[in-house]
């Protein structure tokens, strides 16, 4: 069923009335989500608006499916996207590129794709904290990384709204996807605490994403994926299958109104200069307009509290 989904929602004419729009949410409300209360922090934090003004559903089949349709400002996208491609893609993070070794020794990503636009291209993935192994899927101490703070908090932050205060985040993937790019069906299971949920925000164009159950035989639930969007999986949710058949143009344009205020002491604020500096944003403008940043934050390792208790 995963599968011939996938396939169909990957083809030319994929059957985009069949895919979930959490623009469109009076229609959907009951039949298909429910709305979701979450703790209503008074200060806007991280590049989000308020929480007061998040629009939070959880999908009625796939219990602890919660969608975030986008909290962040304009100024809070363009920051976690130059993160991203010009920070998280700094060593000692590991790339795809990295086997390869197109980048010299001496270079980072960033400056050396500025040079060399092919390499742009060919970026995949970066893996942060406990880097994600793609053959043995098994997590090591010898192959981690500090994860960045900024990343840390902001993923904390979120979890801490929606009641999952535990979380910490030890390991992400950034997933950096091309018009034509797919993302096959799986289960994330590598971490040793599947207790924990899942959080995966996303920037720039817009993808189609399916999740379906705990094997391929379940049908899977289409969703439109746009840009600020949070999907957290958590609870049941956590172990379903998913997958991206399909990366479609936004249909509006992304990013374009800048100067805007927001409140950042708590990110760093060069980045958020360059947020606001046309000139410099927009070489990753270019880089948004065709394609999609997705960050992908997990815990690995068991809460302390819980080794104790077993
Ligand atoms: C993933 O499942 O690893 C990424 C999902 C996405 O790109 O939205």
């Amino acid at each position: 069923m995963f599968r011939e989904d996938f396939n169909s929602y990957k083809s030319q004419n994929p059957p985009l009335s069949k895919v979930l729009n959490f623009n469109d949410c009076k229609h959907l409300l009951t039949k298909q989500v429910k709305e979701v209360k979450v703790k209503m922090n008074a200060k806007a934090k991280f590049g989000l608006k308020p929480s007061k003004d998040w629009k939070v559903y959880e999908l009625n089949n796939n219990s602890g499916l919660i969608f975030i349709k986008n909290p962040f400002t304009v100024t809070g996208q363009r920051y976690w996207i130059i993160r991203s491609l010009r920070d998280y893609t700094n060593k000692p993070n590991k790339l795809n590129l990295d086997i390869h070794n197109i980048i010299p020794q001496n270079e980072e990503f960033w400056t050396f794709s500025q040079k060399d636009i092919n390499v742009m291209n060919k970026l995949r993935w970066a893996t942060l904290g406990y880097h994600h192994n793609w053959d043995t899927k098994v997590y090591s101490e010898t192959s981690k990384s500090d994860f960045p703070l900024d990343l840390a908090s902001l993923s904390q932050y979120v979890a801490d709204v929606l009641n999952f205060s535990e979380f910490r985040a030890e390991a992400a993937i950034v997933n950096f996807y091309h018009m034509n790019s797919r993302l096959s069906g799986h289960t994330d299971h590598s971490e040793q605490f599947l207790e924990a949920p899942l959080f995966s925000f996303s920037f720039g164009q817009t993808a189609i994403f399916l999740i379906g159950g705990a094997t391929i035989d379940t049908k899977p639930t289409a969703l439109f994926i746009e840009s600020g969007d949070i999907i957290v999986m958590s609870k049941e949710s956590r172990l379903c299958y998913h997958g991206v058949p399909k990366i479609l143009h936004a249909e509006v344009n992304l990013l374009t109104n800048d100067n805007e205020e927001i409140n950042g002491e708590e990110l760093n604020c060069d980045t958020l200069e360059d947020c606001n500096d046309s000139i410099y944003w927009t070489t990753f403008q270019k880089y948004i307009n065709n394609c999609r940043i997705n960050i992908n934050v997990r815990q690995v390792l068991r809460p302390i509290n819980s080794i104790l208790d077993s």
